[in-house]
């Protein structure tokens, strides 16, 4: 398991050798920010699956993926302004907002590159789709900033974008170049849609509840940037009609300031919109592992199992 995702970080790295001297160290920093490792593991599972061995497609795809990955963290960095990512600055913060646009830029032509070379041009394909709806789904979220009337449907419309998409490609494409039949595709990518969408209503939930120092991110950038997320939604609305005037007025003034955020960061607590948006990650969990009943059993189909429940209890 650690060999072939040793394998995933061969590639990743192979894919950035020759970057320029003076974008070197702005991209190996970026590098830093796969921690969790996530997207390949799931890649890697999908080929195995598929009854595949981990070919040196299977890595690339890994690796392509992981590294668009990093590319719209750090451009997302420049957006919310934010200061940490996996316990260390920003490229924004070190090297500014000019030097981080390019370094994404670097990253994301670097991982399109080692996709059109690849033999098979699913990768190239499938992926400049899923890009686009990432970009979609920041564009839609942008649009709705500092919207308090965001319905759920639509935030959860963005997160299918910008988030779940990925994961769903992560598997997709492990699944094909594990040569899968499509029907194991499809339940491979639909358990990657409802793990991104639980992966990131919990994301959401940590940015108001978390602790930096453990998560090794910044949070509160949604409040300050003005995001509707799950959790307020959630709160909004579970008051009665009459109260809803005066919770519009609270978003508004916890986007504004300190103090307004934290003020109501104690009422999600209270009011219990944080259980309920940890039941509505769980309920995505558990669409997750209803596509896995089509999933041939064994140690990968555990595997995404066990991904699944880390993903709803993370802290970090
Ligand atoms: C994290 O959201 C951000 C994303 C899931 C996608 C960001 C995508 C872009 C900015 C587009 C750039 C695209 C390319 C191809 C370079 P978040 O802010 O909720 O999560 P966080 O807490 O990890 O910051
Ligand atoms: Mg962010």
């Amino acid at each position: 398991m650690d060999g072939a995702l040793d394998r995933v970080g061969d590639a990743y790295r192979e894919i950035l050798a020759n970057t320029s001297r003076e974008s070197r160290d702005m991209v190996r920093h970026a590098a830093r920010f796969n921690g969790k490792r996530l997207r390949p593991a799931l890649t890697l599972a999908a080929a195995r699956l598929a009854g595949s061995e981990v070919t040196d497609d299977v890595a690339s795809s890994a690796a392509i993926v992981e590294l668009i990955h990093t590319a719209t963290l750090v451009h997302d960095d420049i957006l919310d302004s934010a200061d940490v990512r996996r316990k260390v600055a920003t490229v924004n913060v070190r090297w500014g907002n000019h030097a981080a646009v390019l370094v994404g830029d670097v990253l994301f032509s670097k991982a399109y590159r080692a996709a059109a070379y690849l033999d098979d041009p699913f990768a190239s394909r499938y992926l400049s789709d899923i890009v686009g709806q990432v970009l979609e789904g920041e564009i839609h979220q942008d649009h709705v900033s500092h919207d308090p009337s965001l319905g759920e449907e639509e935030y959860r419309e963005i997160i299918r974008g910008k988030t779940a998409s990925l994961y769903e490609a992560a598997l997709v494409v492990g699944a094909h170049y594990g040569g899968a039949s499509e029907d194991l595709k499809g339940s491979l990518g639909a358990f990657g849609h409802h793990l991104g969408m639980a992966f990131q209503i919990i994301d959401d939930r940590l940015d108001v509840t978390g602790d930096e120092a453990t998560v090794g991110k910044s949070l509160g950038t949604d409040m300050s940037e003005g995001k509707m997320t799950l959790p307020l939604i959630i709160w909004r609305d579970g008051l009665a009609p009459e109260g809803r005037e005066a919770a519009v007025a609270r978003i508004q003034h916890a986007w504004s300031c300190d103090e307004g955020a934290q003020e109501l960061a104690s009422e999600l607590h209270t009011s219990g919109a944080l259980e309920r948006t940890d039941t509505a990650a769980q309920a995505e969990i558990d669409r997750a592992l209803a596509c896995l009943t089509a999933v041939p059993e064994g140690a990968d189909r555990q595997l995404l199992a066990t991904i699944a429940g880390f993903v709803v209890r993370r802290r970090l």
